[in-house]
């Protein structure tokens, strides 16, 4: 077994693509610590008639998910996702939340000895008891440690060379120190926050404020409203990571996974982009057609969260703290009207942060 640091990596969409790009580029600059064969696991699906793991390895391009932009020829993709980890330690997951458990569970007992993992994935799973960080399920799963990475990181945009940042959520330091030359770039910065899941669920409930910033697109509102909806949205965020995590630390939602990812998302983003689509059409038009006609096989992350979120605060009975959470979700699946619902949710808001009446 090699004894130097080898990367795979799990997924292969839009941002798994952007990330193999500069993984794969920064592995080949420094072969003295690392091997400069980076395994990504791609879901196969046919293009044309032919295999996308082919066309990727003889053409270096990802051309359903990251169309015009050549891939490192270091990279190499593997249909299998256990053959794509054999031999690696640093492990990096990055696939839409929904599938996570069905591939740790055939991952499960196949890990390298001291391997650990980092999760790019934006979402939230749950049970009965409440809500379980993506992070968890991994490490639970495979028995790892496992950082995150988040941060306002729009992959196309990346993928441009465009500058941009993202936070290290850790516990362990030096798997952090490791993660950092794996990602870092000159147009990529990354900081560390010893705060995993105050990182990641962040970036999880940003994508349920994006369907409202959308929303606020599409009934044609201007500035002053979508700096209304951010702000709504980000106390509700700090709310609920407080509630569920107590150790969450305010200087968090600081860093480019708090508030920088949550302006980036209610701007640019997939799920502001559908939300839009959704308002514009009344209503009219499920999110499931519009993730069809808009996304080109990419996932829509904001409309499940919003699920997931409503479903653990109904059981806690916690609806009434999160009137934004609670409202998004009733139009996206209860059919409730999207007009107006800035008054009703500033209104509630108000009077859980305090109003002067
Ligand atoms: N795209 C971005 O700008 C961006 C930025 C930061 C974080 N993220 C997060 O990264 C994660 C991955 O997003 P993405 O943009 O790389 O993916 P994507 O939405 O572009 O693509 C969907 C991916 O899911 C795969 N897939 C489809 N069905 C599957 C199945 N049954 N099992 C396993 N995989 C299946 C597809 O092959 C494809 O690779 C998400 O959590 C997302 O929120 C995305």
């Amino acid at each position: 077994m090699s004894e130097k640091h080898k990367v795979a990596i799990l997924g292969s969409g839009n941002w798994g693509s952007t990330v193999a790009r500069i993984v794969g580029s920064n592995v080949r600059d420094r072969t003295e610590v690392f091997d400069p064969e980076v395994r990504i696991w791609v879901y196969e699906e046919l293009i044309g008639g032919r295999k996308l793991t082919e066309i990727i390895n003889s053409e270096h391009e990802n051309v359903k998910y990251l169309p015009g932009k050549e891939l490192p020829e270091n990279v190499i993709a593997i249909p299998d996702p256990e053959t794509a980890i054999e031999g690696a330690n640093i492990l990096v997951f990055v696939l839409p939340h929904q599938f996570v458990r069905s591939l740790c569970g055939k991952l499960a007992g196949k890990i390298r000895e001291n391997a650990f993992a980092v999760s790019l994935i934006k979402g939230v799973d749950f049970d009965e008891k409440g809500v379980i960080l993506i992070s968890d399920v991994i490490s639970r799963e495979l028995g790892v440690e496992c950082s995150v990475l988040m941060g306002a990181n729009i992959a196309n945009e990346i993928a441009d060379e465009q500058f941009s940042e993202a936070t290290i959520g850790y516990r362990n330091r030096e798997h952090a120190r490791l993660l950092k030359h794996i990602f870092q770039t000159p147009y990529f910065r990354i900081a560390g926050a010893p705060d995993v899941p105050g990182v990641e669920i962040c970036g999880a409930l940003k994508n349920i404020v994006a369907l409202g910033a959308g929303f606020c697109d599409g009934l044609g509102y201007g500035n002053n409203t979508k700096a209304a909806v951010i702000r709504l949205g980000l106390i509700e965020m700090i709310r609920f990571a407080k509630k569920f995590f107590k150790d969450v630390q305010s200087m968090t939602f600081l860093q480019s996974s708090g508030v920088a990812d949550l302006i980036t998302t209610c701007y640019g983003g997939r799920n502001r982009r559908c939300a839009e689509a959704f308002a514009r059409s009344g209503g009219k038009k499920s999110f499931e057609e519009l993730e069809n006609e808009l996304l080109n096989g990419q996932k829509l992350q904001g409309t499940l969260t919003a699920k997931e979120i409503y479903e653990i605060l109904q059981r806690q009975n916690l609806l009434q703290e999160f009137p934004f959470f609670e409202v998004i979700y009733a139009i996206a699946y209860q059919g409730r009207s999207v007009e107006g619902f800035l008054q009703q949710l500033s209104e509630k808001e108000l009077s859980l942060e305090g109003d002067i009446d």
